[in-house]
């Protein structure tokens, strides 16, 4: 097996200029696919809410829920550094209230977690406790309802407050910060401005790296994204060998003598 990727390796993989590839898995066989791929970070993110549990938004996930995903993905991911979302709800109101939180995903399995926003004493005392924090900027989801929706964020004046917030966010001891949902422009700004490396998601070429959500990847949302690019039209293929299976079923073709004992 290659070489198990650590935070200390991510560092030293944005030090030599090498781009940096996540993508997201919330069971399994989804994490043992992006490991499979030669991932850097496979990540549970708390899109597991719209992605897989069907919910509008994130805002109803669960630390349970997160446990119980990061278990399951535990199981496939070998190779990759392996980091879960901390859940809406479950780092904001202290800094004991995010170590626990923390600390319960690290005894999963979790390797480092990601929490959205500002809260910059939770990110030194979880890094102290043991635990590498990813940041998370721009067009953070569990804000949806500040933003009043999806929507592109940084531009004009606001960009610079952006950019003081990654400052402190590295500051305070994150080893990377996704950036989601912000201009090219300001990204590269951005990614210039820091150490750590920034990890992109409709924020343009000039992050470090790009995080994708692995169902949009594989094509498995029906409904494209414009900050994402599918890769294969798993939603189409799945459902024509679905199709197939239901004839074969009707026509009496499955199970066939191979099939029987
Ligand atoms: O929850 C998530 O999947 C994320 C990534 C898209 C960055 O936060």
């Amino acid at each position: 097996m290659a070489e198990k990727i650590t935070a200390p390796i991510i560092r030293e993989k944005h030090s030599k200029g090498e781009k940096i590839v996540c993508i997201t898995a919330y069971d399994a066989i989804f994490g043992r696919m992006a490991d499979a791929a030669g991932a850097d970070l496979v990540l549970v993110g708390d899109s597991l809410g719209n992605v897989v549990l069907g919910y509008t938004s994130t805002l109803p996930v669960t630390l349970d829920d997160m446990i119980s995903h990061t278990r399951s993905t535990r199981h496939g991911v070998k190779r990759a550094m392996f980091v879960a979302d901390l859940p809406f709800g479950t780092y904001q109101a202290s800094v004991e209230q995010a170590v626990l939180s923390a600390a319960a995903l690290a005894k999963v399995g979790a390797e480092g977690v990601k929490m959205e926003g500002e809260y910059n004493d939770q990110i030194t005392a979880i890094v102290k406790s043991g635990v590498p924090v990813m940041g998370h900027l721009g067009m953070t989801p569990q804000s949806v309802n500040v933003f009043g929706g999806f929507r592109v964020q940084g531009r004009g004046e606001s960009g610079q407050a952006m950019l003081d917030s990654a400052l402190r966010v590295q500051d305070a001891g994150a080893f990377s910060i996704v950036l989601e949902l912000i201009p090219a422009e300001l990204a590269q700004r951005i990614t210039e401005s820091l150490e750590i490396p920034t990890i992109g998601i409709g924020a343009g070429i000039h992050c470090s790296g790009q995080v994708q959500v692995i169902h949009d990847v594989l094509g498995l949302n029906p409904k494209p994204m414009k900050h994402a690019r599918r890769y294969a039209s798993g939603y189409e293929v799945f459902v024509e060998a679905l199709k197939q299976y239901s004839d074969d079923v009707r026509s009496e073709s499955f199970p066939s003598d191979e099939n029987s004992f």
